[in-house]
């Protein structure tokens, strides 16, 4: 069997948990990146009745050295990422007109910026390779902002901007970015129950060079 390794950054009970379990059935070994793992250790049981591999690391995916410490100490114990999927949110609810400033670039160092470095951070190897997928987790506040969540829709704009920016610049090589826009609020049991979405990752993962997609909206 190949061996795959898949890094989650932003773990947690929704899609994270989610793609981790999707991932962990397409063969990989997970390393799931989040501020406080320890919160979410009782989500790790359904992985670990798969038997999949599953190591946990705590970083905040704004803080640069932090991100990318834990992704370097991930790929020496795991193994290099074939599968970078950037999940992680800052989800300030406020209208632009309350929105400080800071807050909004804070923010944007988590939804957009931590995606740059931990892509920066694989994307040598993958090279290296020959091989490699980067998935963003998009949403539809990125082509329909909502003013009681304007830093959020910013950052999914910036999100789904940078990876079409980064799939240009790799065009024609054998490693695939793309975004999975989720244009609808996630909820078991419904169309957009995670388990459901996280197909979308897995169709993208799948694709080879020749049909790689940028893009998969979830609507
Ligand atoms: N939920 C929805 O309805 C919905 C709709 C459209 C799009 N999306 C997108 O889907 C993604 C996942 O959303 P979800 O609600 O399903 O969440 P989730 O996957 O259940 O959890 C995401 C995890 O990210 C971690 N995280 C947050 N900020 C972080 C940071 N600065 N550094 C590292 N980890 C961080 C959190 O854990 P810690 O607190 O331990 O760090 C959280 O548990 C997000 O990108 C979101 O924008 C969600």
């Amino acid at each position: 069997m190949k061996k795959c390794v898949c890094i989650i950054v932003g773990f947690g009970p929704g899609m994270g948990l989610a793609l981790a379990k999707a991932f962990g059935r397409e063969g990989c070994a997970l390393a799931l990146l989040s501020r406080d793992p320890g919160r979410h250790a009782s989500l790790l049981a359904p992985l670990d009745q798969e038997s999949f591999t599953v190591r946990t690391w705590a970083a905040d995916a704004g803080d640069e050295a932090a991100l990318t410490a834990a992704l370097a100490a991930a790929e020496r114990e795991l193994g290099p990422a074939e599968v970078l999927i950037y999940n992680a949110l800052a989800p300030t609810f406020l209208p632009p007109t309350a929105l400080k400033a800071d807050q909004l670039v804070a923010d944007f160092r988590v939804n957009v910026a931590g995606a740059l470095v931990a892509t920066q951070r694989v994307l040598p190897g993958m090279r290296v390779r020959g091989r490699g997928t980067v998935l963003f987790t998009g949403g539809g506040w990125a082509f329909q902002p909502w003013s009681g969540a304007a830093s959020p829709g910013i950052g999914k704009a910036g999100l789904r901007n940078l990876a079409q920016s980064l799939a240009q610049e790799l065009a024609g090589t054998d490693v695939h970015i793309g975004t999975v826009t989720i244009a609808g609020q996630v909820q078991a049991g419904t169309h957009f129950d995670p388990d459901k979405i996280a197909q979308a990752y897995v169709t993208l993962y799948r694709q080879a060079p020749a049909e790689f997609e940028t893009e998969f909206i979830y609507d």
